[in-house]
């Protein structure tokens, strides 16, 4: 709101005696004119008066208050070292993807994009050679070979960036949610070489439903959406003077691209996962079909921050 209409408000409702529904959200308002961070100001001012606006606008009944408190208690109770709720609403709900294209590639415009964090990232990761496999227990799946680089805006490889990977297994769990699965399996740390590259052997993944068994599962059965999101290999890449990379390559034959039930896939993360027939890879062990990925991601000057991870 312009200062001036938002000052109009706020003058009528100094005296905080409140006459009328309409005079609420101006006493509201007035009540925090004392807020010492600007930032903090603003961010709480907009959120009272579209919250306030949403309850009007559909009329809220207390009956759906009550049911909105306790599903947000939910939302708390059902969050823990291995689960993390809270980021699940804000991705179901498209928020966390919006917060990433309003933050990053000049929304959404420059070669790489990022995409969301997801609930599953997990720091420490084991350090693995370039070239070296992520697959640390037996994982069956169509073997996978990816090679990435990273280059700044101008183009330039950009050496000694650390790259966090995770993705689920071929039939869709990653090693947290699934005891077949030994610790950080599909997961691993990398550092990009003098020219900027990184490569890693690891297995085609699979998409997945996101935890259906909480609150969000609720939401999700009530809109008759289904839960699933497309294969994806997740990246985080970490180097002082860049800003942090978070962001996904999405499998392109997968048939959920278009209706990722957290809105991830952007045009540019669709990667070429390309199909190899049986017999023809260099590695022994490899017999039947296997996949090849190559990728560039462009990281910005920025800051380098690690996000606050969502599991431990
Ligand atoms: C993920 O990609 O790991 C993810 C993102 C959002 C919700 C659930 C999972
Ligand atoms: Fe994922």
């Amino acid at each position: 709101m312009l200062d001036a209409a938002r000052l109009a408000v706020v003058a009528d409702a100094r005296s905080g005696i409140i006459e009328r529904e309409e005079d609420l959200t101006g006493v509201v308002l007035a009540a925090m004119e004392g807020a010492p961070a600007d930032r903090v100001r603003v961010v709480m001012d907009a959120l009272v008066r579209h919250l306030h606006a949403f309850a009007r606008e559909v009329k809220l009944t207390e009956e759906e208050y009550d049911l909105a408190i306790a599903f947000l208690n939910r939302v708390g109770q059902a969050t823990n070292d291995s689960h993390n709720e809270g980021i699940l609403l804000a991705d179901i709900l498209g928020f966390s993807t919006l917060v990433c294209l309003l933050n990053n590639g000049n929304a959404g415009a420059t070669e790489t994009a990022s995409a969301l964090l997801g609930p599953f990232w997990r720091m420490h990761s084991p350090k693995t050679e370039n070239g070296g496999s992520i697959v640390r227990c037996a994982t069956p799946g169509d073997p996978l070979f990816v090679t990435c680089r990273v280059l700044d805006p101008t183009g330039a490889p950009i050496p000694g960036v650390e790259m966090d990977v995770w993705h689920a297994s071929p039939v869709g769990y990653y090693e947290n949610q699934d005891p077949e699965q030994v610790d950080m399996n599909l997961r691993g740390k990398f550092f990009t070489d003098a020219e900027g590259y990184f490569s890693f052997r690891s297995v085609k993944p699979a998409g997945y439903p996101v935890p259906t068994d909480g609150p969000v599962g609720d939401i999700l059965r009530a809109q008759k959406r289904h839960p699933f999101r497309p294969a994806h290999i997740h990246f985080l890449g970490f180097r002082d003077g860049f800003k942090t990379l978070v962001t996904q390559v999405f499998v392109d034959d997968d048939e959920r691209l278009d209706s990722d039930v957290v809105f991830g896939v952007t045009r540019h993360l669709i990667g070429e996962y390309r199909r190899h027939d049986a017999g023809t890879s260099p590695a022994p062990d490899v017999t039947g079909p296997w996949y090849t990925l190559d990728y560039t991601f462009v990281m910005e000057p920025g800051i380098a921050k690690l996000p606050f991870p969502p599991i431990k």
